[in-house]
């Protein structure tokens, strides 16, 4: 069963050795720093499950790590936003749901794909994705012991972190700089509503603000429809008039 699914996940992608652009890892953040320890301990071969609190800082760091010290093709899959079916769909593979997690399985191993495995939610969703050699990278909030487990603690500030996103906001338009600033005092994460409400801009102006200071790496999207900051950035909004 295994070995006819490997064969027809490979017959029909062959002469496409490319990753589809909305499963290919986006870029690091423009101003990531530190980490050097923790890029140091993923594993470049077998799984290596990145796990620390919302917003730390587990994306960030997978994300430079493929950038930097990956190597072959990579393939990112975001679990809280895509299901398997979607991906392979991606890959020009119609597959029946109880055939997705293998047929994924062998896409990965045949094309020797570095894999991303963002936002995790069980060890059960990631066992039953994960090939049976290759590197395996893996976020999420929850301790699942399913390879080496690499804690990600709180960023500690050595002071590089400030000139870098000094010149992320000196590039910010006055509007996206005011919402920065002002948002910055919410404590956790905030809906468009109640950014729109501090802001006292229209709800509709306020949510393509703070998708571009996401795209920024300045602000973080938080589950479907809030958003917070990164404790390091928030402190640094917070020193902003
Ligand atoms: N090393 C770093 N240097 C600079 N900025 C960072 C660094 N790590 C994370 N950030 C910034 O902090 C924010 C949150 O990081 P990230 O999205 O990686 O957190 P996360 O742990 O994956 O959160 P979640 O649990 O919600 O998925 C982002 O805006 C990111 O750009
Ligand atoms: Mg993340």
């Amino acid at each position: 069963m295994g070995d006819a699914l490997a064969v027809a996940a490979t017959g029909v992608i062959r002469g496409r050795d490319d990753v589809p652009p909305l499963f290919r890892p986006p870029a690091p953040p423009r101003h990531f720093v530190g980490r050097d320890a923790e890029l140091d301990g993923i594993r470049a071969a077998g799984v290596t499950v990145l796990t620390g609190a919302a917003g730390v800082g587990k994306t960030a760091l997978a994300l430079k790590w493929l950038r930097e010290r990956g190597s072959g093709a990579q393939l990112c899959v975001d679990l809280a936003v895509h299901r398997i079916g979607r991906v392979l769909r991606a890959f020009g593979l119609n597959v029946e749901p109880a055939d997705e997690c293998a047929v994924f399985r062998s896409l990965v191993t045949r094309r020797q794909f570095t894999l991303l495995l963002d936002n995790a939610a069980s060890a059960a969703q990631v066992t039953a994705l994960l090939p049976p050699s290759g590197t395996v990278l893996v976020t999420s909030r929850q301790r699942l012991e399913v390879g080496h487990v690499a804690e990600v603690g709180p960023l500690a500030d050595d002071g590089r972190l400030g000139p870098l996103l000094d010149r992320s906001y000196g590039e910010l338009p006055e509007r996206q700089a005011r919402l920065y600033r002002l948002c910055a005092w919410q404590p956790g994460a905030f809906g468009v509503p109640v950014a729109a409400e501090i802001a006292g801009e229209p709800a509709c102006d306020v949510e393509d603000a703070l998708d571009d200071l996401v795209e920024k790496s300045l602000l973080t999207e938080y589950g479907d429809y809030a958003f917070r900051f990164h404790d390091l950035v928030r402190a640094h909004a917070r020193t902003k008039r």
